[in-house]
């Protein structure tokens, strides 16, 4: 049921902080050590490499997810799309584990690897949203989001929840492992910041309702950048402007731009710059000064800590790993105002389903 709200996107989104909260009551002791099923531990620890596979919104949550298990657990790990990985044929590692990332445990082209996964007797994770769904029955363990169902085509508090979780499963892999980082990892501490980041955030929507207005309504395209972990977000951003607000929006990695992207840059051509990382906010800020120089209407979405006068949206500071649980939150916020503000139906986008049950 939406309540008052006149779109469940809106609804989901707000749902964010909590989804938080709730994450880390299912996860987390009372001393904040994570409560992760120690088989599942066992296996991922016999694993020489990771591979998560996931779809959309769910592949650009374990770009992040990747970056969470190297740094807190020091396995390498892979990300890959599922309708590419399910035809390629990848060289694995001797011992690979595989996690599926999926909202709905429905996603054909997921579970068209998991198929081959199977097959080959490998071990595997589904993080899903949906209890007994198809990946999550098949998959040799699972994990649930927790995050209550999400209605809206546009995947919002499921992204920010599948993080969360990679981010104690990193945590708890690391301290079987015996990382230090993972040991120093505060992360119940962190998951309360994020919390009252997000909601401090959503408490600025009519701000964002007017970037939205002056940034976005009137374009034909546009592009988010950043470098790192804040260039998955770019994707994410990108992807839910495109498919709810209809703006031929991309998400790119700001060092690339000057290599031929730049071309396309005009006198108003949006570009949203995340800056979230302290080793590469000067480099993404010249970046944006690059595409400012050539016309581009330039807009910032920087963490606190770095932030600088005439930045247009300050997100709290959280750790650097956690920091796409906070900016993508005005980037869904830019996406549903637009597409609110142009009539459209944003639960329903044209041409797309919640759940792609086909190859
Ligand atoms: O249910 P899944 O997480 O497997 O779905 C994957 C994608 O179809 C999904 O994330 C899609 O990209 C969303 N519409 C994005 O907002």
């Amino acid at each position: 049921d939406k309540g008052t709200y006149p779109f469940y996107m809106l609804k989901e989104i707000d749902e964010q902080p909590n989804v938080m909260r709730q994450l880390a009551s299912v996860y987390l002791a009372e001393n904040g050590n994570p409560v992760i099923d120690p088989e599942l531990l066992e296996a991922m620890q016999a694993a020489d490499r990771i591979y998560i596979v996931g779809a959309g919104t769910s592949y650009h949550a374990g770009l992040v997810g990747a970056r969470l298990l190297e740094n807190l657990a020091h396995v390498p790990t892979e990300v890959h799309v599922s309708s590419e990985f399910a035809y390629e044929n990848p060289i694995l590692s001797d011992n690979p584990f595989f996690i599926f990332l999926s909202q709905s445990g429905e996603t054909a082209d997921s579970r068209e690897v998991l198929v081959n996964v199977n097959n080959s007797g490998y071990p595997s994770l589904t993080i899903t949203n949906v209890q007994n769904s198809t990946l999550s029955r098949e998959a040799t363990y699972t994990l649930l989001l927790h995050a209550g169902p999400e209605i809206a085509v546009a995947s919002t508090k499921a992204y920010t929840a599948q993080i969360a979780l990679e981010a104690i499963l990193a945590k708890a892999l690391g301290e079987v492992e015996g990382q230090i980082v993972a040991q120093n990892f505060d992360i119940r501490q962190q998951l309360g910041l994020v919390a009252t980041g997000m909601q401090a955030i959503i408490d600025e929507k009519q701000e964002l309702e007017k970037l939205s207005n002056d940034y976005l309504m009137d374009t034909a395209r546009a592009f988010y950048i950043g470098r790192g972990i804040d260039y998955t977000v770019s994707l994410e951003a990108a992807l839910k402007l495109k498919e709810i607000s209809y703006v031929q929006a991309e998400g790119f990695a700001s060092g690339e731009l000057k290599h031929g992207t730049i071309a396309l840059i005009e006198d108003g051509t949006p570009v949203i710059g995340i800056i979230t990382q302290e080793k590469t906010a000067g480099l993404t800020r010249s970046n944006l000064v690059e595409t400012k120089s050539r016309g581009a209407h330039i807009m910032t979405i920087v963490r606190q800590g770095l932030a600088q006068p005439d930045d247009t949206i300050v997100i709290p500071d959280v750790e650097e790993l956690l920091t796409p649980l906070l900016s993508v939150v005005p980037a869904q916020l830019l996406a549903y105002y637009t597409s609110l503000n142009k009539g459209l139906d944003v639960d329903k986008p044209r041409n797309l389903a919640k759940s792609v049950t086909v190859e």
